[in-house]
């Protein structure tokens, strides 16, 4: 077993060496590398000094004992988890620090506990008195979770093995946790890995769910814990601007359910209140009359939700001009901006262009291409876009507007919301059903759109004004509803 000698860790991916080097060749992250003392690390050793047994062999139809999923009694946590935690999984949620693990859990525990389920929360982070106080402002001090401030994982297995099987286990954090097998300093990556291979053997074994905590890192990984990513069954991330109070939870991974659902919270004084209607929320704040914005419908998991692209165009001194974004793909940003110059004939390179999605939603589909077009353009001539229009279509890089999925839902939520046209790629005109209510502006190149707010760029240039009246969907105009 000579090949044990690899002792040196990347406490970012996991990738271990036989000697230092500044940069990790796995992950390409400089300084990552530390000494760990793997010899006694934990799949090998154990396997290799277990005798093996028989074990039955069941089959796929055998009944489980009660419920296999626990309902979390949050709606938009069980969208995420894909309808509750399942029994025997481990589910890691990663966010960064202050954003809200601890509260979400606390108030998730607090009523599964009240529903009548054992529920265990191991803390080893925070003394018992501060979980105690964090729940007494929570108003949740009468919920029955089991609490415990712990942090080696043998007690923790040994104390959870008696009595019942608690139906649900957080850990908060994995990074506090530490067990006997492994050498290493707690938060490493050797012993977060043989932590969570404890707790997850835990899982398996007794049927009990178990959550793991684990903070990020600035770039948005889960730090160390990365290693555990693959181990675990599911993984949510919490995220959120600091500065704002919406907080969304999103499956990054899940075994069990679907992995673009989001959840959507806004943090109170009074802990994490669930939203039902994204779209009233990121729409709450619009900033009507400015060129620049346009409204994206969206498409989240199996949910619609419209948001607000920002942009900015500004004319810059600057050699190479900057391009910023926020909320969105920046590559993503830069083929839009391509497509406008090369076939559009609009001229960027002497500018600095800015994006941002309102709300601290962060946008994965490319359907947004065409609300971002639209808001560029709009910022770059000046002309403010219908303020009561929605915009979805995937730009290809001819300049082609191309069909996305879920068009009608797009538009049945736009109507909902108050709004009263579309624009859209031609050819999704057919799925659109016309019962939306929406009068429908179906464009199949980007030029076309440009021409549009081109002209009203000009309209508004002669007669001093802007060329459209107000025509705001009433909800939101401020100070209504
Ligand atoms: P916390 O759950 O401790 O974050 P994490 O576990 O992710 O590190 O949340 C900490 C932040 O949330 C803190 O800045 C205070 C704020 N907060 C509220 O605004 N309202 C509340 O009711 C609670 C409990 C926390
Ligand atoms: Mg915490």
């Amino acid at each position: 077993m000579a090949k044990n000698t690899l002792s040196f860790v990347c406490q970012n991916c996991g990738a271990a060496y036989n000697r230092w080097q500044g940069k990790c060749e796995s992950c390409g992250e400089w300084n990552t590398l530390a000494e760990e003392d793997t010899s006694g690390s934990v799949p090998v050793s154990i396997r290799s000094k277990r005798k093996g047994r028989t074990f039955a062999l069941e089959s796929l139809a055998g009944k489980s004992p009660d419920a296999p999923r626990l309902s979390s009694g949050m709606t938009e946590l069980d969208r995420v988890t894909g309808g509750g935690f399942v029994r025997g999984s481990v589910l890691l949620v990663g966010g960064d620090p202050g954003i809200g693990k601890s509260t979400l859990l606390t108030q998730a525990t607090s009523m599964m506990a009240r529903a009548g389920h054992r529920i265990v929360y191991i803390s080893g982070e925070e003394a018992v008195a501060q979980v105690r106080l964090r729940a007494e402002r929570l108003g949740l001090s009468d919920a029955p979770v089991q609490l415990a401030a712990e942090t080696s994982v043998e007690d923790i297995v040994s104390t959870l093995s008696e009595g019942a099987v608690p139906r649900l286990i957080v850990i908060d954090s994995i990074q506090t946790m530490w067990t006997d097998t492994v050498e290493s300093a707690p938060g490493t990556v050797t012993q977060v890995r043989a932590s969570a291979q404890a707790l997850i053997r835990f899982a398996k074994k007794t049927g009990a769910a178990i959550i793991l905590v684990g903070h990020v890192t600035k770039d948005g990984q889960i730090a160390g814990p990365r290693v555990v990513e693959h181990m675990v069954d599911a993984v949510l991330s919490f995220e959120g601007e600091g500065s704002q109070q919406f907080r969304i939870l999103r499956a990054v991974k899940n075994r069990f359910g679907p992995t673009d659902e989001i959840g959507v919270f806004e943090m109170t004084g009074l802990g994490l209140r669930e939203v039902t209607n994204p779209s009233e929320l990121f729409l709450s704040e619009r900033d009507l009359g400015t060129p620049g914005t346009a409204v994206f419908a969206g498409i989240e998991g199996t949910r619609p939700v419209l948001v607000e692209l920002q942009a900015l165009v500004a004319p810059t001194s600057l050699g190479t001009p900057r391009r910023a974004v926020v909320g969105w793909d920046p590559s993503r940003l830069s083929m839009v901006l391509a497509v406008l110059e090369a076939h559009c004939g609009v001229k960027l390179s002497g500018h600095d262009v800015y994006l941002n999605v309102a709300g601290g939603l962060r946008i994965h589909e490319p359907a947004a291409d065409l609300a971002a077009a639209a808001a560029l353009v709009s910022s770059l001539v000046n002309a403010q876009l219908p303020t009561d229009a929605v915009y979805f279509g995937e730009i290809s890089l001819s300049g082609v507007v191309r069909p996305v999925a879920q068009t009608p839902a797009r538009l049945k939520e736009a109507a909902k919301l108050g709004f009263q046209r579309a624009v859209l790629p031609e050819s999704a005109r057919g799925d659109a059903g016309g019962d939306a209510g929406l009068s429908l502006n179906a464009v199949n190149s980007l030029t076309t759109l440009v021409a549009e707010i081109a002209a009203r760029g000009s309209r508004r240039g002669e007669s001093g004004a802007p060329a459209e009246k107000n025509a705001t969907p009433a909800r939101f105009r401020r100070g209504e509803g």
